[in-house]
Parts: C-alpha cells; structure tokens; sequence
C-alpha cells in the first residue's frame, strides 16, 4: 500500500494505482478532468494532458519535486507522494493552456451541437478557457460523414482522443476505423469507407468526450436539459440491458448507457437496446436517473424529476395492450 496527499487529503491505495484513479477515490472535487482516459478501457490516457498535476514530493524516500506537471493517468503513486492539482495555480495556468490548445480548432457551435450540456470540452472551457482565442489561422474544417445507419462523425468536434478507436478495438469484432494522417492532418476515418457495423459500435458515441460522434436517432430532436433522465432495463440476450432513457412525455428520445460521476459508462449496451428500444413499452423503468457528472443537467438550473405517476400508468396500460388516454398536463 501507498500513502498518498492529494490537495492536503491524505488516502492510503494499493501500490501500482495512478495518481488519477487515486484522486477519484477522494472524490469528483478532487480528481484532474480527463479527455482521453476512461477506466472501462484499456490502455487510455496520455493524449490530451488535461489530467496533469504538480508532484511537489516525489515520495517519502526521496522527497525531491518532480521538475515538471504530469500526467496523472499515467503516473503511479509512491509511498508519501504529495501532489497539487485544485489547490496549484501553475496546474491551473497550464490546464488553461491545453484548452486553448483543444479548442485551436474545435468549431465554436455548441448552439447546434447534441453534445451541449454533457460536452466535457465545454466544461473544460467553462473552468479553464479563455474568453478569446489567440488562433489567427484557418480551423481545419471536414465535411460530416456518416460513420454507419446510426452514427454521424463531425470530425471538426475531434480533439483526438482516442477514446473511439480504443472501444472498437476492445469490444467490437474486427475495427475498421482509426485514426489516419498525422499532426494538423489526423483524423478519425473509417477504413476505405467501411461503415461501423457491429453489436456495440454505438458506444463510440458514449465514450466520444465531444460531439464529434452523434447518435443520428437523436440529433436535433431536443437539448439534452430539456429531457428527463431515467434508468431502465430489459433482459437483453447481447448486453446487460441497463440503460438511461431520455424521455420527453412519452416519447423516448435517447437511449445511452448509465454513467457515473466521471462522465463514462457504467456497462456497454448493444445497439439493440440503443437504437432499436424507442418505445417505454419495451422497458421496465426502475426510476429517475442522478446526473453525477459535472454538467449543466446536475447544475441545480436543471434537477432531475421523478417520473410523473401517469407516466408509469401509461406504461402499464401499454403493457397490458390497452388504449392510452390523451395525455392533458405533462407536468
Ligand atoms: S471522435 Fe470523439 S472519441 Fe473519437 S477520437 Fe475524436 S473526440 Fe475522441
Ligand atoms: S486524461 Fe491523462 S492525458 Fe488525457
């Protein structure tokens, strides 16, 4: 085990554990933000430095600071290590830095974007971005493509995280996309124009950390802090069947996998579930959904409601194969 202090809070964690994963175990307040991590995978992080920290004492045999911020996704702790993140203002000044760097060339359209609300680029903004940018070149623009029947890639939203390249490689058979190109010239493509056509291609569209992957059974149809959020299952033969409905009325607008306070899934889903179960018919509702991640849905501008009592008594005479009143007040 390994003593480690963390923004003056002292935890003790088994010995290999990152400085990230032993931040998290503190809590949300206390853990660096991530744009290219997610612990469901393997082999993410140390793309994007958001996560960096200060290391003021390297550990308690050698007390020395490391010379430079790091990444703490990639960083293990050592017995007695201090580190600073919240509490330095250089991490605060170099966390800055790399979002002005992320968004160099991320278009300015979260008005539009489905992403808004849930985009962990726009909270990165909110809490380190500077008001103007100082980019006086052209943006890299491309033209959106459909990346299979249900997923749509704004490659102008890619910060190039990897987060999509690794789920498909991990939990789908056989990926045909990936990164291509390199430097200003990267991009996310799939390979020779090959659609994304697996069981569990949709996840890309959870772990994508912007709006560069969108669900094209939901885009435009509402923002996402007009939605009521509420955990579902079904017995599901491909994936766990747990799930996040986000229902307008009756009508079932999204469906994603639950996610925890960080932002990433709690269980992959299938497409089925995904893209096919639209309708509350096809779920049992277990009850509304806490938004823990930080976003403007957990913000206290918008809280999550119970689910209205006739929304349940419309469900169980739906169940039972018989007519639907018409609905008078939603509220
Ligand atoms: S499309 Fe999204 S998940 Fe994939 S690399 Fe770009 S930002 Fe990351
Ligand atoms: S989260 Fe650590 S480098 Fe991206």
């Amino acid at each position: 085990m390994a003593k480690v202090t963390i923004d003056d809070i002292t935890i003790e964690v088994p010995d290999g554990t990152t400085i990230l994963e032993a931040a998290r175990m503190i809590g949300p307040h206390v853990a660096p933000p991530t744009m290219c991590y997610y612990s469901k995978l393997k082999g993410t992080g140390g793309y994007c430095r958001t996560c960096i920290v200060k290391v003021e004492q390297g550990s308690e045999k050698d007390p020395r600071p490391m010379p430079k911020p790091v990444a703490s996704c990639r960083t293990t702790v050592m017995d007695g290590m201090v580190v600073r993140n919240n509490t330095s203002p250089e991490i605060q000044e170099a966390r800055a830095g790399i979002t002005e760097l992320l968004l160099i060339n991320h278009p300015l359209d979260c008005p539009v974007c489905d992403q808004a609300g849930e985009c962990h680029l726009q909270d990165l903004a909110f809490d380190h971005g500077k008001v103007k940018t100082r980019y006086e070149f052209e943006r890299r623009t491309f033209t959106p493509q459909d990346i299979g029947d249900n997923v749509k890639l704004h490659m102008n939203r890619c910060i190039l995280c990897y987060r999509c390249v690794k789920t498909c490689d991990q939990i789908t058979d056989g990926r045909v996309h990936g990164v291509i190109n390199r430097g200003d010239h990267a991009e996310i493509s799939t390979y020779i124009s090959n659609a994304i056509d697996n069981d569990f291609s949709g996840n890309i569209i959870d772990v994508c950390p912007v709006g560069a992957l969108t669900d094209k059974t939901f885009r435009f149809k509402s923002r996402v802090w007009f939605t009521n959020p509420q955990e579902a299952h079904r017995d599901c033969d491909k994936c766990c069947g747990k799930v996040t409905l986000w229902t307008k009325g009756t009508d079932v607008l999204r469906v994603t996998a639950r996610k925890d306070a960080f932002g990433e899934v709690e269980a992959f889903i299938c497409n089925t579930c995904r893209f096919e179960k639209k309708q509350l018919s096809d779920w049992t509702i277990d009850g509304p959904r806490k938004v823990d991640h930080k976003s403007v849905i957990s913000a206290n501008h918008y809280q999550v409601k119970e689910a209205p009592k006739y929304l349940y008594d419309r469900v169980k005479l739906l169940n039972q194969g018989l007519d639907l009143p018409e609905v008078k007040d939603n509220k």
